[in-house]
């Protein structure tokens, strides 16, 4: 399908519904744009990644989208929410050798998804649903069948849902996260709580050790800060929360279906090297990414359906609560 006839279709059975409008941007990536009266998003085809969400009241974006990040088709894009899918990290799971190269965090962020519909909620709210299936290209990549759903729901909190179905006639093992990037005011003033006690794999340090020595698991201890790069899987079920007193508001992420939260700032060296995330541009932004990763492998029979799911939401920081 060209891009014309596949524009003006998307635009024809779904447009108009719930503030949602579609364009073609840059290098013929298609956007769903949504306005309505909670907030403004957008969300792109490629990868079904949210790029943009910003309730109404808030003066600035609560997701973090660099300014470097290249929007073309195949490539991943530096902000928003990228979706790890089926693997998190180098390797899929089982797997020694990490996949080929540029295919760290799996292939759902650079596919292009198909849009399932959208669909006004009571509360005024807007649902978007898109999908993503096994093609001959994922195979060679990973071979599996599989049915991917991913609802957002767009509000005063902002919600998605990851549905992994299993529709082949093998076990599939998955690691995945909902890779989110939260735009903060500076990575120096903020902090991570709900983490203290958690256990954690720590990324940085085991780059640092010998080749072959793995790092000792570490406890968390207090809030998460930022004196450098930071680069951690933790163990943890529950949801925790950002204090931003530059920005004056904590962002506060509840999740389920997830057994890992990984907290992410790669500093000016890494935010260097990576080469799409514009100077200073990392001081603005911190990863913290609901997911299941590393041991927390999730293992679907045949038939078998995962539902991971997140909601975001933001309120004021009252003084003297970080
Ligand atoms: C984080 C990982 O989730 O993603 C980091 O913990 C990694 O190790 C980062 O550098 C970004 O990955 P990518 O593939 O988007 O550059």
């Amino acid at each position: 399908m060209t891009s014309d006839i596949r524009l003006a279709d998307l635009c024809a059975r779904h447009g108009g519904t719930a503030g949602l409008v579609f364009r073609e941007g840059p290098a013929g990536l298609f956007f769903a744009d949504v306005t309505n009266r909670h907030a403004h998003a957008c969300v792109c085809l490629q990868g079904a990644q949210v790029l943009h969400w910003q309730p109404h009241d808030q003066a600035h974006p609560v997701l973090w989208l660099s300014a470097g990040a290249r929007l073309a088709p195949g490539k991943a894009i530096r902000g928003g929410i990228p979706i790890c899918w089926p693997w998190f990290g180098p390797a899929a799971p089982g797997s020694a050798q990490p996949q080929a190269a540029g295919s760290a965090h799996g292939f759902a962020r650079t596919q292009a998804w198909s849009f399932n519909g959208a669909q006004a909620l009571a509360d005024g709210a807007t649902r978007l649903c898109l999908r993503l299936t096994d093609t001959v290209q994922t195979r060679e990549a990973w071979p599996a069948a599989f049915d991917l759903e991913l609802r957002v729901t767009i509000g005063a909190s902002l919600g998605l849902e990851l549905t992994s179905r299993n529709t082949g006639s093998a076990v599939i093992m998955i690691t995945e996260a909902l890779h989110t990037y939260f735009r903060i005011g500076d990575i120096d003033a903020i902090a991570v709580h709900g983490l203290a006690g958690e256990s954690y794999f720590d990324a940085v340090a085991a780059t640092a050790a010998a080749p072959a020595a793995s790092a000792e698991p570490a406890e968390q201890e207090g809030a998460v800060r930022f004196p450098g790069e930071v680069d951690r899987v933790y163990d943890a079920r529950g949801g925790c929360h950002i204090d931003d007193p530059l920005l004056g508001r904590q962002l506060h992420i509840a999740k389920s279906g997830s057994a890992s939260t990984i907290v992410w700032n790669p500093w000016n060296a890494k935010a260097e090297r990576l080469g799409d995330i514009e100077p200073g541009g990392w001081r603005q932004m911190v990863c913290v990414e609901s997911g299941n990763a590393r041991a927390n492998t999730v293992r679907l029979a045949p038939g078998a359906s995962h539902c991971l799911s997140v909601r975001y939401h933001v309120k004021p920081l009252r003084t003297g609560a970080a």
